[in-house]
């Protein structure tokens, strides 16, 4: 089987191991990621490494360099998916690594390769993302582990329910020398199918805010109050949500979402007493997002005073913009060329653990193009052909390295 063929079947096996038959939807240490955990073990020791799992639930599957004190290059991406997700998002940045170790066939290097499956970049379970690439890099705070889900289970629950002791997360940081962290990932935006290119080599990812923002009024009955007596929370939260599109629209490359809303009591005969909203906020420059989160907070305010509301904001997370480190990426895109394929740089809308690691390692990022520039959507996609490409340049990445610390 071509390289490219196995890859994609492997991302596919792995999909159907979710928590809802008929969708891909993995979060945090969900039951199925036992079962991805077993696959993937499976394929990690048959490429000539030992794998373990620390106490965040990470994934760790390690190649030996050639001495014990050999220094490592990390490759990795994230295990855990967004609901109804698509079958390559986080999970191909892990088989593509897997397959990376295996192409070596056995061949020793002066660094040692370690694959992580990081158990959760994509907050949907907690609302706070990256929990296992933070604990990788040691800075998965003990209060984060106090974060209880929708049903009132903490993180740390979720750790010991999945057979793992939170009181080890500590032990999960990266203590020994690193040469950097390299993840392949699909780009899930349209801009590598509009050049009709199979590869992107990044250079920043986008800072991203995450809120809850509520609207509080009067439950009442949706027959017998009058209009102008209503103190309507969802009408308000209406009239806000169109005011966050149509000012987002407004700022250059600045996107802001409101992707999940829950009104209370949610009955169709009851004008709704209360509403929670997610609000997701991103742009390359941070001041601009944070102009951007304190004006539409202020919206919030204004339509509430107009409706006799009451609102109010929680931020779950302000994730600054990273840039990649210019000297890995300069390597990454001398290894596309070397493979033949186009050099192009771009940016990252969407998050990824990279921007983690940043914080830790030289990080750099290799995009495969997005067949529909779809993602989040069980639509999304990747072509054998950008699989094989994206391999080829991953091991002239590691030639190079090896070439200056073999
Ligand atoms: O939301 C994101 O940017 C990523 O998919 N976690
Ligand atoms: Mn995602
Ligand atoms: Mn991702």
């Amino acid at each position: 089987m071509e390289i490219g063929q196995e890859v994609i079947a492997r991302c596919r096996q792995l999909a159907a191991h979710t928590e809802e038959p008929g969708y891909i939807t993995r979060t945090f240490l969900s039951e199925p990621m036992h079962r991805v955990h077993a696959d993937l073990r499976t394929w990690m020791e048959q490429a000539g490494m030992s794998v373990q799992v620390d106490a965040a639930g990470n994934l760790r599957g390690y190649y030996d360099g050639a001495t014990a004190d050999a220094p490592r290059l990390i490759v990795g991406s994230h295990l855990d998916t967004v609901p109804h997700a698509g079958a390559f998002d986080g999970i191909l940045g892990v088989v593509l690594g897997v397959a990376l170790v295996k192409a070596l066939g056995g061949r020793r290097l002066g660094f040692g390769v370690e694959i992580v499956g990081f158990s959760e970049e994509e907050g949907v379970r907690f609302g706070f993302p990256f929990i296992g690439s933070r604990a990788l890099v040691g800075t998965l705070d003990d209060t984060v582990l106090l974060t209880r889900d929708a049903d009132g289970a903490s993180i740390a629950d979720a750790i010991r329910a999945f057979g793992l002791n939170p009181a080890d997360i500590g032990e999960a940081r990266v203590t020994g020398p690193t040469l950097g962290y390299l993840e392949f990932h699909i780009e899930q935006g349209p801009v590598l199918e509009s050049l009709n290119l199979p590869l992107g080599v990044v250079t920043s990812i986008a800072g991203q805010s995450r809120l809850e923002v509520r609207f509080e009024g009067n439950a009442n009955h949706a027959g017998t109050t009058p209009m102008h007596l209503r103190r309507d929370a969802l009408a308000g939260a209406a009239e806000w949500i169109g005011a966050v599109e149509r000012d987002a629209a407004a700022v250059p490359s600045l996107v802001a979402t409101v992707g999940k809303i829950e009104a209370e009591p949610g009955a169709g005969n009851v004008i709704a007493g209360s509403v929670r909203m997610s609000l997701d906020v991103r742009h390359t420059k941070d001041q601009v997002r944070a102009e951007a989160v304190k004006h539409l907070l202020d919206a919030a305010e204004q339509i509430a005073a107009r409706r006799d509301l009451v609102a109010s904001s929680q931020l779950l997370l302000d994730q600054t913009a990273v840039a990649m480190d210019a000297r890995l990426t300069e390597m990454l895109g001398c290894a596309v060329r070397a493979s033949g394929y186009v050099d192009h740089r771009m940016h990252s809308g969407a998050g990824h653990d990279a921007m983690v690691l940043a914080e830790r390692m030289p990080a750099a990022m290799l995009f495969l193009r997005s067949p529909g520039g779809i993602s989040h959507h069980p639509d999304e996609a990747v072509l054998e052909a950008d699989v094989a490409a994206a391999l080829a340049a991953g091991l002239h990445f590691v030639d190079q390295l090896e070439r200056v610390h073999g």
